[in-house]
């Protein structure tokens, strides 16, 4: 197969890949066979994926809105993924124009595509790090210089703790974010979970194990631990789509289905 530009040298593009996957369900082009394949075998165990993963777009960004209209400028966004369909830095300059963006990613081909979509812009930066190594991560030049400012810093770990296994301890991963952050940031956070459709377990995470990123679903308690340290902004941990609806209407009658759970929180 030939190797597109933005997919850096040696990458295996006969193995599925999470951030190519889910670009595939959010209908973008930046994906392969092997990605679409397992991608339409997880549509078939469960057919409301790409709903779900558009409910999780769509909640980042009445996240990012929400932050940046209450006067956040300089965003962390961890597991960024492959940047389309209204990325941070677009939904947080409808308010705030200055808004500054550090994207953040472990997989190369999410990281190479971020740096040729971005090259143009001089207020985002693009790191290759692991959440998992999360010294390492809060010292790239670039992180550090976000939040040397002393400016509140909203941080995004948004549909990727999911990736993040226990024997990472990712409980202890976000507690060194969180103090590293200076008073007034903010953590966005979606996640994975089944609580609303115990039916369903097993047969995702099954499937995700096949891919570099096994899948690991956690409770609410779980998920609502998260915020350790953080005031959680009304009305909490909820299902995806009641995460402060543009319209109560798109809320739906099932928002459980959505198999996903969201909140912000905020340091005092
Ligand atoms: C489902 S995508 C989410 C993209 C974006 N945050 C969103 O919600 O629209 C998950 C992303 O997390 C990244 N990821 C998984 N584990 C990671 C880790 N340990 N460190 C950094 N990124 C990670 C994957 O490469 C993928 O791009």
């Amino acid at each position: 197969m030939r190797q597109p530009n933005w997919v850096p040298a040696g990458t295996d593009l006969e193995k599925p890949n999470a951030a190519r996957m889910y670009d595939y369900y959010l209908g973008g082009s930046h994906n392969f066979e092997a990605d679409r394949q397992m991608a339409r075998k997880a549509v078939e165990l469960w057919p409301e994926l790409p709903r779900i993963m558009r409910a999780n777009r769509a909640f980042l960004r009445r996240a990012v809105q929400y932050l940046a209209e209450s006067g956040i400028t300089r965003f962390l966004d961890i597991g960024s993924g492959i940047p389309t369909f209204g990325p941070v830095h677009e939904a947080a300059r409808r308010t705030a124009p200055d808004a500054r963006v550090v994207y953040v990613d472990n997989d190369p081909v999410a990281v190479a595509h971020s740096r040729l979509l971005l090259e143009d812009d001089p207020l985002s930066s693009v790191v290759q790090a692991d959440l998992r190594h999360v010294d390492d991560l809060l010292a790239r030049p670039e992180v550090s210089g976000l939040l040397a400012a002393g400016e509140p810093v909203a941080v995004l770990l948004v549909a990727v703790l999911h990736f993040v296994p226990e024997s990472d301890d990712p409980h202890k991963l976000v507690a060194a974010l969180r103090d590293a952050l200076p008073p007034g940031s903010a953590l966005v956070l979606s996640h994975a979970s089944l609580e609303g459709r115990p039916d369903q377990a097993g047969s995702h995470q099954d499937l995700y194990r096949k891919t570099p990123t096994p899948l690991t679903m956690r409770g609410r308690e779980a998920i609502e631990a998260f915020f350790d340290g953080f005031e959680l902004v009304e009305p909490g941990v909820v299902y995806l789509p009641e995460w402060r609806p543009d319209d109560p209407q798109e809320v739906g009658p099932h928002p459980e289905r959505m198999t996903g759970v969201a909140g912000v929180g905020r340091l005092p």
